[in-house]
């Protein structure tokens, strides 16, 4: 191996578990369902490409306990490890695309919330999971609680910085001693800087470091680059957890700037696994002239909003 992409081919233990390079596959809808054989192809597919992690896609934390199982999920879990990557799963609160705001959950919506990701800790352990991520960035649910422009609770789940943040530190807690008894990993994403949600780098680092005290093992901030590859990243590497950036890191030079520069742990490349699951075992063979390059089309995009299989335009697979 070419010393010069070193950086993204070095291992990482975290905890008891050992990722077996730097390159992640971020999660991303991609609508074959995750108890089906479709998902196992595509999922254990982007596996045997040679990334060290999978975080499965947001999945909606109500199915938990009723369409997906501990048994129905383990094929998926099988077909990643066969791969040769650690698997986890992104949990997202309620439906995805459902209008629900901070205002409109009630203190017993908000019990039922604990209970779901405790049942979907639950069974993620039981299917065999390495790790498990509450979805927190993108504007969704957690990440207007934590927002001081669209959380406007009057409760202890509102107001100043600790009441916004506590929704997502009960999360943590809840799922915790989940993950320990299981030998799961907590991963937490999080947007570090959001103008439109009233809310910089500062809070954001307030928010990881609770979320690092609670019990996460591994940050991942997504968006992660405004300026160069990682900057928003890099100021979280001090909480002592590895950080994973992403964001146009397919190129590689970028991906290696980030890992250099020692502004992230770890990279995941989304939309360019998505156009070559082959990409690590390219990069790593110096074969980085074959890799079918994503050109940001958002063919994948259009799919995942049509409810369609997501694809390619470069390349259908
Ligand atoms: C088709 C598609 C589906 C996505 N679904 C999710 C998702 O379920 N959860 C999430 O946090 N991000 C999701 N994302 C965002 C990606 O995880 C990633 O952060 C984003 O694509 C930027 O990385 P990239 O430039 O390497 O593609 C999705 C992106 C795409 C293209």
């Amino acid at each position: 191996m070419n010393n010069s992409i070193a950086p993204l081919f070095a291992p990482l233990q975290v905890r008891h578990k050992t990722l077996r390079n730097r390159i992640v596959l971020p999660p991303m809808v991609v609508n074959r369902g995750l108890a089906t054989p479709a998902a196992c192809e595509w999922y254990g597919r982007r596996a045997q490409g040679g990334v060290s992690l999978v975080i499965v896609e947001a999945t909606n934390s109500i199915l938990f306990g009723e369409e997906l199982t501990g048994s129905n999920l383990r094929p998926l879990v099988e077909a990643i490890h066969d791969g040769g990557a650690l698997a986890a799963i992104q949990v997202f609160p309620f439906r995805r695309g459902q209008s629900t705001a901070p205002a409109d959950l009630s203190p017993e919506d908000i019990s039922r919330l604990l209970a779901q990701y405790r049942l979907a800790a639950d069974i993620c352990a039981a299917a065999g999971f390495d790790g498990i991520q509450p979805h927190g960035a993108h504007g969704y649910l957690l990440n207007q609680f934590f927002s001081p422009v669209r959380n406007q609770r009057t409760d202890g789940y509102g107001g100043d910085l600790s009441g916004r943040m506590r929704l997502a530190i009960e999360i943590v807690e809840t799922i915790r001693p989940i993950a320990d008894r299981a030998g799961m990993l907590v991963l937490y994403r999080h947007t570090p800087l959001r103008d439109d949600f009233g809310y910089g780098i500062p809070d954001s680092l307030i928010l990881a470091e609770a979320l690092v005290t609670a019990g996460v093992d591994i940050l991942d901030l997504s968006p992660s680059s405004g300026g160069a590859p990682g900057d928003r990243a890099a100021p979280f590497t001090r909480l002592g957890v590895p950080v994973i950036a992403v964001n146009g890191l397919d190129r590689v030079p970028r991906a290696l700037e980030v890992l250099e520069h020692g502004r992230a742990d770890l990279v995941a490349v989304g939309r360019g696994l998505i156009a070559d699951p082959d990409w690590p075992i390219k990069v790593r063979e110096g074969r980085q002239d074959e890799i079918v390059v994503c050109v940001s089309c958002d063919e994948c995009h259009a799919d995942l909003r049509r409810g369609v299989a997501v694809g390619c335009a470069e390349w259908r697979n």
